[in-house]
């Protein structure tokens, strides 16, 4: 396992929190992103992080270079050619993911599996994509990677058994746990996350309780670390959006129908703390 290559597609949240955990794993990781400026800007990111680790004494400062430098930045999609396992963790939007990974279908190597870290997307729809569809898999890491335990594993149609065991084996070796959903749209995950933080939004837009009362009561009484409106600006509100219309179109069931005020919120540039504002404010 120590000798697996890993690839990351995408130095997003998601994406260096992958590249973090991998590192951390001991395995190298090339990590590539078309936006040269947002690969350098997450990986200093990343260096303040591990040194506040430092600092507390969490981390050993060897510890920390160690797993720095063996995360090297690529900004050529071709140097990914030498990685045995790439992760794509691009934008939740099926044309970007599915233009990539026909673009990876001409690079990696016949052996390599190509992950896609999609919260909702068909994993069929995006392997068919790819020039061996039984290599195509996903993998559903959750925000922030780092601290997260759960990796939820999807089979696309034709993902192979030797797929999965491969998926499931990286997965234990980054200290995950591991669960496995049928191609459904939104999986285990947010098949229920999603229609649970929606509803708190038709809740506040009814004017059934304040944004504050609607988060403690789910808080405090249900004993989950945010409530549902914190979750939301916290996952972004333009991906909740995105999430819920793939639910609402691909499953055809009305009880699926985004909160209008999520999609006002998304129109005004509300997209929750990383953009300053959505439910809340953000300095
Ligand atoms: N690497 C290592 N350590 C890190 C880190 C990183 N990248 N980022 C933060 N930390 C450290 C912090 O420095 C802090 O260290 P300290 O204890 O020494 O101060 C520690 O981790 C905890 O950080 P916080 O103080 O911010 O911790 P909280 O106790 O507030 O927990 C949380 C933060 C884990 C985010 C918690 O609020 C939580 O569990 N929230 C819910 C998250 C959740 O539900 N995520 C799933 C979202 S849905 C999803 O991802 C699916 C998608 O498809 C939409």
């Amino acid at each position: 396992m120590n000798k697996l290559r890993i690839g990351v597609v995408g130095a997003g949240q998601m994406g260096i929190g992958i590249a973090q955990v991998s590192a951390q794993a001991k395995l190298s990781v090339l990590l590539f992103d078309s936006n040269h400026e947002q690969l350098k800007s997450k990986l200093s990111y990343l260096h303040s992080i591990l040194s506040k680790q430092v600092e507390k004494g969490k981390l050993k400062a060897e510890d920390k270079d160690a797993i720095v430098n063996l995360i090297r930045p690529v900004f050529r999609l071709e140097d990914l050619r030498e990685t045995d396992f790439v992760v794509e963790a691009v934008k939740e939007c099926v044309d970007v993911k599915a233009s990539l990974i026909s673009s990876l279908s001409n690079i990696l190597q016949s052996g390599a599996i190509l992950a896609t870290n999609t919260s909702s997307i068909s994993i069929t729809k995006l392997a068919s994509k790819y020039k061996d569809p039984t290599r195509v898999i996903g993998m559903h890491f959750m925000n922030p990677v780092p601290l997260m335990k759960l990796v939820e594993v999807i089979n696309g149609l034709q993902t192979s058994a030797e797929t999965l065991k491969a998926t499931i084996e990286l997965s234990h070796h980054l200290g995950k746990t591991v669960t496995v959903s049928k191609d459904i749209p939104g999986f285990i995950a947010n098949r229920l996350l999603m229609p649970y933080i929606n509803e708190a939004i038709y809740a506040l837009q009814e004017g059934i309780a304040s944004r504050e009362d609607i988060d403690t009561t789910m808080k405090l009484g249900t004993n989950v670390p945010m409530g549902p409106l914190t979750l939301a600006d916290f996952v972004g509100l333009d991906t909740c959006l995105a999430i819920m219309k793939v639910l609402h179109n691909e499953l055809g069931d009305s009880k699926y129908r985004p909160a209008p005020l999520l999609a006002t919120y998304v129109d005004a540039g509300f997209l929750g703390k990383k953009s300053g504002r959505g439910f809340y404010e953000y300095k």
